[in-house]
């Protein structure tokens, strides 16, 4: 197997294939981008942003940048927080009359998906279900290339400037689904922690453990050799498994989260953590842009599938609203307890580079270091209290292990097999931790 350290398996993959924008990081680097306009010969933009976004500081450097290009553009922002296939749609439509040769996306995980779902339809048609698996869509594989994308992330967590993955709620089914293809990676990602400057206390927690939990999944996902062989190289899905590159970004990511969550929620002044945190998110999308998710985000949409009555500090959205980081980390610490007996090691590794103190600990114990690292984070940074804090309760688990279950991408890249009854169990072990 070369230089690298998965042992093969019977039928498993031999290849791993590393999925990247060109990346630009670090403060004022979004000025640039008319620049990085230009030098693709871009001559007319749609820059897509939400509608918080549009007035203010943000949108006017992206736009003075990409005058002062003498670029052409026109701007899109009618998209919401979980954006939904009806968005999507109407996106495409933008797209498709604006005769444009490229598309900017200038915001959180919400507006950089949408982009990419809409680039998706305005090129090759159809409805976002048309390209989800089955047996809620037709999987139909993304036939071809779309419009180059530049994407700049406003919040540190989604890290979907870097991952080829659209995250669409479908509104028939009130639940999110994936869309995945190597054809929707961005073309060129501008990273720029200023964007985060401005962001409450509340947001940077939120996404802060969106990023933490890609890179834990990705660090401990499935590992790809253990991932049927794919004969046609072209169609070898950027969700793989845990793989080399996947590992090195996510064993960073997750040391930056260790060291800078708590100082970067705690003084918004800290520009030092947030930045660190910011490159941390871009990790850890590089990771999940390769490896992919598991359980932790599979289980987060039967939570925003069957969340009520709740609003969230920090988001001007109206109830019922989990923030996808919140939605992701009240199960995560149950999630890693049941896990950890699959890949013991590759758990222990995690918790240590989040900092936790494993002296003495066995591999019996790797589970309970890592959860108990995760809660220690939670309660210093004001998390809910699994899920119970945010509004659910024993009678809720069976509905939210149906709704679960058909994020079977995802399910089947964890270390662990799983059913309905185990999905059942690790809910009902993240209903409170303390
Ligand atoms: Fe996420």
């Amino acid at each position: 197997m070369g230089c690298q350290y998965y042992a093969p398996a019977d039928g498993g993959a031999q290849n791993f294939s590393v999925f990247m924008p060109r990346l630009t990081f670090g403060r004022g680097s979004l000025a640039e981008l008319g620049i990085r306009c230009s030098e693709l010969a871009f001559k007319r933009i749609a820059l897509i942003t939400d509608p918080a976004l549009l007035d203010g500081p943000l949108v006017a450097l992206a736009r003075e940048s990409l005058s002062s290009a003498g670029i052409d553009y026109a701007v899109h922002s009618e998209i919401r927080i979980e954006p939904c296939d009806d968005t999507i749609q109407a996106s495409a439509r933008f797209l498709q009359a604006g005769k444009f040769d490229a598309v900017v996306s200038l915001g959180g995980g919400s507006v950089i998906d949408s982009a990419k779902g809409a680039l998706l339809l305005a090129a090759h048609g159809g409805t976002v279900r048309d390209y989800l698996a089955p047996p809620i869509g037709q999987g139909i594989s993304v036939p071809g290339p779309v419009l180059p994308h530049i994407a700049c992330p406003t919040t540190a967590g989604t890290g979907s400037e870097c991952t080829p993955i659209s995250v669409i709620r479908i509104n028939e089914f009130e639940t999110k689904f994936v869309v995945c293809s190597n054809y929707l990676m961005p073309t060129v990602a501008i990273v720029d922690p200023q964007c985060c400057d401005s962001l409450p206390e509340r947001v940077v927690a939120s996404s802060g453990f969106d990023l933490l939990s890609h890179a834990l999944e990705c660090f401990t996902a499935r590992a790809y050799t253990r991932h049927s062989h794919v004969d046609n190289p072209a169609a070898r899905l950027p969700i793989q498994g845990a793989n080399p590159f996947s590992d090195m970004a996510a064993r960073e990511a997750l040391d930056i989260a260790g060291k800078y969550l708590v100082r970067g929620v705690r003084d918004s002044s800290d520009t030092s953590a947030r930045d660190k945190l910011m490159w941390g998110a871009t990790l850890a999308g590089m990771a999940f842009g390769n490896a992919g998710t598991h359980l932790p985000h599979a289980l987060s949409y039967g939570v925003t599938h069957l969340m009520r009555d709740i609003t969230t500090e920090g988001y001007p959205v109206p109830s019922p609203f989990v923030p996808h980081g919140i939605s992701v980390i009240v199960t995560s610490p149950a999630v890693f307890r049941y896990t950890a007996e699959a890949a013991p090691a590759r758990h222990l590794s995690a918790a240590a580079a989040l900092g936790a103190d494993q002296k003495g600990a066995t591999p019996d114990d790797a589970g309970e270091v890592l959860a108990g690292r995760m809660i220690e984070l939670m309660k210093d940074t004001g998390m809910p209290n699994g899920l119970g804090g945010v509004g659910f309760s024993e009678q809720h688990v069976s509905a939210l292990a149906a709704s679960a279950e058909r994020q079977k991408r995802a399910i089947s890249n964890a270390p662990r097999d799983s059913n309905r009854v185990d999905l059942e169990n690790v809910y009902r072990a993240g209903l409170s931790y303390w």
